[in-house]
């Protein structure tokens, strides 16, 4: 049967901390025709340790690939049409593998790794307090979350990695480095290279030049040979080698941004004063500065939100990050075994409707915004006899929603307007009650699109839009049709604010755990 023409196609791997996915739009209609999920293993090799094989994610994203396509043959959709390719990519993960022979050299150090907590410690002594230049920089604080310290710690920890550096063999990359130059053939000429947005989470970026700086290499010991080609988000980087074939496949390009840039351009928040929430492993709230760097004074940080073309210009996003999010639901799933798949954490919250007076702070890999408080570690409070599952799981949510508060509330103070609605998206915002209880804590309207996939979405639309691809444009009234779905507070404001305050109390609870 001649297969139908939508005409062109684009595609978007979507690679996040819990899962990686592979997704097809039709460029005309943004409509979603397929995809294919696969979850992701995490490995704990000691406490506050955080890793993942890149071999694994590598594989992922063409198992995702071949199926997708398969799930495309079955509805009779061409995928000779698909134009180009996206990636978006969970940010900060840190590889460093072998040009020659296209392996890892060791695990990839996820962005919740605590390990190099002494290593922060160390080199903030070296900061002067009058001169911060690591935050003047980068937009960012010294944390443990940030690559910089990640590739420290290979270099004076891992013999294979000092070695290949020695001998000119060693390649750094965030998990987008990795993944276009495996695809666009690896040893046999893979591309090097990232663009602004994962570069700018690096800390050796200079978000104002939008150049590696040589200062920040040489303060955190960082040879720069070894790191890639920093590019726009939306422009051809390589072209995409079929696995089994190795050969060159002429339509497929690709571009990249950090998932939460992504998630931003896929909500079309292209005006200055803009914002989203994405809830997925963590949760990350993005607010639009436009050409202007904003420096938080209440714990938010200042980062790249794209720069879609080579001669466009950079927008600059306030960042709130939350380090764990679904990340708690997982660990319900895999540590305590109190729900067998994620989605029945919604029931359990159902059946009780509250937490009871319990509440969960998931400091796991301490806490991000605004705090920055890598001393903490998660507590689960309030219990009393009467205290079961079900109220847990709904701590677990509520503990979500309250994060976000923070958040937000940060985000309020330093832009002067506080937002009227918060738009979310990502897959924990098919969980009705979680939606629910966020617009009660934040006490504003919770917006939701029908599609929730605006992380693949915006990686696509950047890939379509890329010089040379051109299949998408990237106008805002493109999308003005989007239907969404909108969530009211439904609790008095004396009773949001009540349970905010708990909350507040439970997290100085979580500090100081780990001195
Ligand atoms: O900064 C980390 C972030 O990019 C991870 O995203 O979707 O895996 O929670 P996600």
């Amino acid at each position: 049967t001649k297969k139908a023409d939508l005409g062109p196609l684009v595609g978007a791997v979507d690679q996040g901390t819990s899962s990686t996915r592979f997704l097809v739009f039709n460029s005309k209609t943004a409509e979603l025709l397929s995809h294919h999920q696969v979850e992701i293993k995490q490995e704990f090799p000691r406490e506050g340790w955080v890793e993942q094989d890149p071999k694994e994610i590598l594989q992922s994203v063409y198992e995702c690939i071949e199926k997708t396509c398969e799930k495309l043959g079955q509805l009779n959709i061409d995928i000779s049409n698909i134009k180009a390719i996206g990636v978006s990519n969970q940010r900060e993960t840190t590889v460093v593998w072998d040009k020659l022979t296209g392996e890892p050299l060791y695990n990839a150090v996820v962005w919740l790794d605590l390990r190099t907590q002494s290593t922060v410690e160390n080199l903030s002594k070296r900061i002067p307090g009058n001169n911060n230049f690591v935050k003047s920089k980068t937009g960012l604080p010294l944390s443990t979350y940030f690559s910089a310290v990640k590739l420290r710690w290979l270099l004076d920890n891992v013999r294979k990695v000092q070695k290949a550096v020695e001998e000119n063999r060693a390649l750094f990359g965030t998990i987008d480095s990795w993944l276009i130059w495996s695809l666009t053939g690896g040893v046999n000429g893979g591309v090097h290279c990232t663009d602004v947005t994962n570069a700018s989470r690096t800390m050796l970026f200079n978000i104002h030049s939008l150049e590696w700086d040589k200062e920040l290499c040489e303060f955190f010991g960082i040879p720069m040979e070894i790191l890639p080609n920093v590019r726009s988000s939306s422009e051809i980087y390589g072209l995409m080698v079929k696995k089994k074939k190795k050969k060159k496949k002429k339509t497929i390009g690709g571009r990249c941004l950090g998932d939460q840039s992504a998630a931003l351009v896929g909500q079309m928040c292209f005006q200055d004063g803009q914002a989203k929430n994405t809830y997925g492993t963590g949760c990350f709230l993005l607010c639009n500065t436009g050409h202007k760097c904003v420096f938080s004074e209440h714990g938010l940080l200042t980062t790249v939100a794209y720069k879609l073309g080579r001669d466009k210009p950079v927008y600059y996003a306030l960042e709130g990050s939350v380090a764990i999010a679904g990340a708690v639901i997982r660990w319900l799933r895999d540590n305590l075994g109190i729900i067998k798949t994620s989605e029945e954490i919604e029931k359990l919250a159902k059946e009780v409707g509250t937490s009871y007076g319990c509440y969960f702070v998931p400091a796991f890999s301490g806490l991000y915004a605004p705090y920055w408080e890598p001393s903490a570690r998660g507590i689960i409070c309030g219990l009393t006899q009467f205290t079961n599952k079900c109220h847990i799981a709904f701590a677990a949510l509520e503990a979500v929603c309250f994060q976000t508060r923070e958040i937000l509330d940060a985000m309020n103070r330093d832009c002067g307007i506080p937002l009227s609605h918060l738009q979310v998206d990502g897959g924990m915002t098919s969980n009705k009650i979680l939606m629910q209880l966020q617009a009660d804590i934040l006490y504003i309207p919770v917006v939701k699109p029908s599609m929730p996939e605006t992380t693949a979405l915006g990686a696509a639309m950047a890939a379509g839009a890329a010089e040379g691809v051109g299949v998408w444009s990237l106008e805002p009234e493109d999308l003005s049709a989007v239907t969404m779905e909108r969530f009211e507070p439904q609790i008095n404001a004396e009773e949001s604010e009540i349970r905010y305050s708990t909350w507040k109390k439970a997290v100085m609870k979580s500090m100081g755990w780990v001195t």
